[in-house]
């Protein structure tokens, strides 16, 4: 056991540290003569892709979270409306799926029931089916028309981490190939997403060389009872799954909700001295997140914003902020998740739970 953590206490932090490679793994598979997107293997042609006047992506947990990425990725890039849907969700509702829909289904295991059903009924409507998938030879991945996989390598930790951030990396490729086959891209900028996708797993690793300043923080704060994440636009697809990894390994009350809407309800809720995990990467929405800030400090809350380098302006507001490197604000979740995992992972830790299995959760669930 001990030897397969290659050193790590647990799986969990051993997968977090595994980021860097799975991500220039994913890329480097799909990437030929430099800057090139290859889909060998996963039939998309331009008049395919100009055919699709919808896409769904279907998931759960952690990736469910990718897909809330990974449209505003096919959307910016692609121009083509996405639905992200919870797969028990989408299942009953008889979702507008047909021959012009490509459905996108997300899985690390390529096992869970509830995505595999959903895959099932945009199948039997007519949808392309194609699969972001980790496990290779899996049920998802064996009934889907094409398969993209992320290669994270195994993930054994319940909670996900290397999973979410090869999948988002997928969910980049295929929004980037997508806009580039219609059109809807330049070269210009196709180029530049390419050229900082490969910037993306040392930019990683310069988070992880700074893990101690977040166990540092999760020292500070692991015995709260409830934490609030907030952000917009990309940010706000982090900010759930920050708050789902915190609340699966260390039991904490965490809620996550677009910043934006605060207003409408949850604000009520901070009082003098509540954590709040402000997302704030986004150039073009950095000053919508400061008045955010603003709002709930003026209500005494604690802040700790995530920004990038550089973006000092935060600091005036937020009681402490963690940088992550400078780049482009499509491309931040793949950075901004990381302190979030490691803030759980510590908090977690400082609180003596059993990280890698938590209570009452499973890796792969394949019952309803
Ligand atoms: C379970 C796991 C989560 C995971 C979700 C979806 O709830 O505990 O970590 O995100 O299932 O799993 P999948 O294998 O379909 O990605």
């Amino acid at each position: 056991d001990a030897a397969e953590k290659g050193g790590y206490e647990h799986f969990m932090l051993k997968e977090i540290h595994e980021q860097p490679k799975g991500l220039e793994d994913t890329l480097n598979k799909r990437l030929k003569d430099g800057n090139i997107i290859n889909l060998d293997g996963i039939n998309m042609t331009k008049k395919d892709i100009e055919g699709f006047n919808k896409v769904y992506i279907v998931a759960c947990g952690t990736a469910y979270h990718a897909g809330l990425v990974g449209k505003a990725a096919i959307e910016k890039m692609a121009r083509i409306p996405v639905e992200v849907d919870v797969a028990s969700e989408f299942r009953y509702r008889d979702p507008f799926v047909d021959e012009s829909t490509l459905f996108i289904a997300i899985s690390q295991s390529g096992e869970t029931l509830d995505t595999l059903a959903a895959l099932r009924e945009a199948k039997s409507k007519g949808a392309r089916i194609l699969s972001v998938v980790n496990v290779v030879g899996s049920s998802v991945a064996r009934e889907s028309d094409d398969v993209f996989y992320t290669w994270a390598g195994p993930e054994i930790s319940v909670a996900s981490t290397k999973a979410y951030t090869t999948q988002l990396m997928c969910m980049y490729l295929l929004a980037l190939y997508m806009g580039k086959e219609k059109g809807t891209i330049d070269g210009t900028y196709y180029a530049k997403v390419i050229e900082e996708l490969k910037t993306i797993p040392e930019k990683l690793q310069h988070i992880l060389d700074k893990e101690g300043d977040i166990e540092k923080l999760a020292d500070i704060f692991y015995k709260r009872e409830q934490v609030f994440f907030i952000g917009r636009g990309p940010d706000s697809g982090v900010a759930y799954e920050g708050s789902l990894k915190l609340k699966e390994i260390s039991y904490i009350n965490s809620f996550a909700i677009a910043a934006g809407e605060l207003k409408h309800g949850t604000i009520a809720l901070i009082e003098d001295d509540t954590l709040v995990i402000a997302l704030a990467t986004q150039d073009a929405l950095f000053e919508k997140m400061v008045s955010n800030v603003e709002e709930i400090k003026a209500r005494g809350a604690r802040v700790i914003a995530i920004a990038k380098e550089g973006n000092t302006e935060i600091e005036k507001k937020a009681d402490i902020v963690i940088y992550i490197p400078q780049c482009m604000d499509e491309l931040t979740p793949l950075l901004s998740v990381v302190p979030l995992q490691l803030f759980a992972y510590f908090v977690a830790k400082n609180r003596g739970c059993n990280i890698d299995k938590p209570k009452n959760l499973a890796k792969s669930v394949t019952v309803e």
